[in-house]
């Protein structure tokens, strides 16, 4: 493993190419139904995105959005993930820390205020590494990327934090965001409705004391081999990502592989 790695890195491919090294292509034929999404060697995989409500506003509410790759297998290359809902009303982004949105909307009836973003549906993405530390939070700003949960459980994690205003400001008030979107490059993620559920738990880091979300509800989003390959229809066979190749030799690159890279047999 580690020498394919060095090998790898001489021949300098990009996140882009295709990972021969550590790709499972398995055979797909067009016969497959438009809804699969069932893996076979990652039955449960699956992405969850949480929200928890940690303290109520004079209109809105602060929540810590987090983002878990449970699948055991398929990462998250760059340039990463971004996540679209829709407001059940209508709700805005007062200040949104460890991500950003990607439009602003028309935030024209605030005036001498500056919402972060008055869209209906604003799309979040993460932001850098690089990012001044006063502007991040735990989890976040790994310009989008996430690890597979076997392959590095503390990198498979993203966060950010929003201050969300003209929403309720009572647990019984507050209403769930709709329509969850996650995208990530290549790949098609279908995402169930977000479900109100036990509020989570929090540590404190000495474990002496233990806190608890305002509110907290889970969205949970699968692959879709169906969404993938017409996000990628140059592919005759379908993207399995594995980041283990002992449960599976590596086959060649096959036609998926879009840019010339060397496969490491
Ligand atoms: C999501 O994945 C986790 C971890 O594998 C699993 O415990 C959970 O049951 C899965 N959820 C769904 C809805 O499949
Ligand atoms: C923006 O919203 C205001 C009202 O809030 C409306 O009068 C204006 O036409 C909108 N502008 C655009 C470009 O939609
Ligand atoms: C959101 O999903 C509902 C069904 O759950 C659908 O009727 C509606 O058109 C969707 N809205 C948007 C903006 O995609
Ligand atoms: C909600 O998702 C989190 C991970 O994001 C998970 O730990 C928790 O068990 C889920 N809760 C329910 C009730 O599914
Ligand atoms: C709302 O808050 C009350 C008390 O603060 C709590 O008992 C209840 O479980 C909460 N409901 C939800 C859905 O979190
Ligand atoms: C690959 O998986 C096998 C068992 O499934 C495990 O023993 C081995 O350590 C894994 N290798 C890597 C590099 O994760
Ligand atoms: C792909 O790369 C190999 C060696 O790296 C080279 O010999 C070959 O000509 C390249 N093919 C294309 C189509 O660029």
């Amino acid at each position: 493993m580690m020498m394919r790695f060095s090998l790898i890195l001489q021949h300098n491919v990009s996140l882009h190419t295709c990972y021969c090294f550590v790709l499972l292509f398995l055979l797909f034929f067009s016969s497959l139904s438009s809804s699969e999404a069932y893996d076979a060697l990652d039955p449960y995989g699956n992405i969850t995105i949480k929200w928890d409500l940690v303290g109520w506003q004079p209109d809105g509410y602060i929540a810590i959005v987090t983002i878990n790759n449970y699948q055991q297998y398929r990462h998250i290359p760059a340039p990463g993930w971004s996540l679209t809902w829709t407001w059940a009303e209508k709700e805005l982004i007062w200040n949104i820390i460890g991500a950003m949105t990607t439009k602003q909307g028309n935030c024209s009836r605030f005036k001498g205020y500056h919402p972060r973003s008055c869209e209906k549906s604003p799309t979040v993405v993460d932001l850098l590494p690089s990012t001044p530390y006063n502007q991040k939070v735990p989890n976040c700003c790994k310009g989008g990327v996430l690890t597979s949960w076997a392959q590095d459980p503390k990198n498979a994690v993203a966060s950010f934090q929003l201050t969300v205003g003209r929403a309720g400001t009572t647990n019984r008030t507050v209403r769930v965001p709709r329509n969850f979107t996650l995208n990530a490059p290549g790949s098609g993620y279908t995402c169930g409705q977000a479900k109100i559920v036990r509020p989570t738990l929090f540590i404190t880091l000495d474990k002496r004391r233990v806190t608890q979300a305002l509110m907290t509800w889970n969205v949970t989003c699968t692959y879709s081999r169906f969404l993938a390959q017409r996000a990628a229809p140059t592919c005759c066979v379908s993207l399995s990502s594995f980041y283990n190749d002992t449960r599976v030799p590596c086959p060649t690159c096959s036609c998926a592989c879009k840019t010339n890279s060397t496969c490491l047999k």
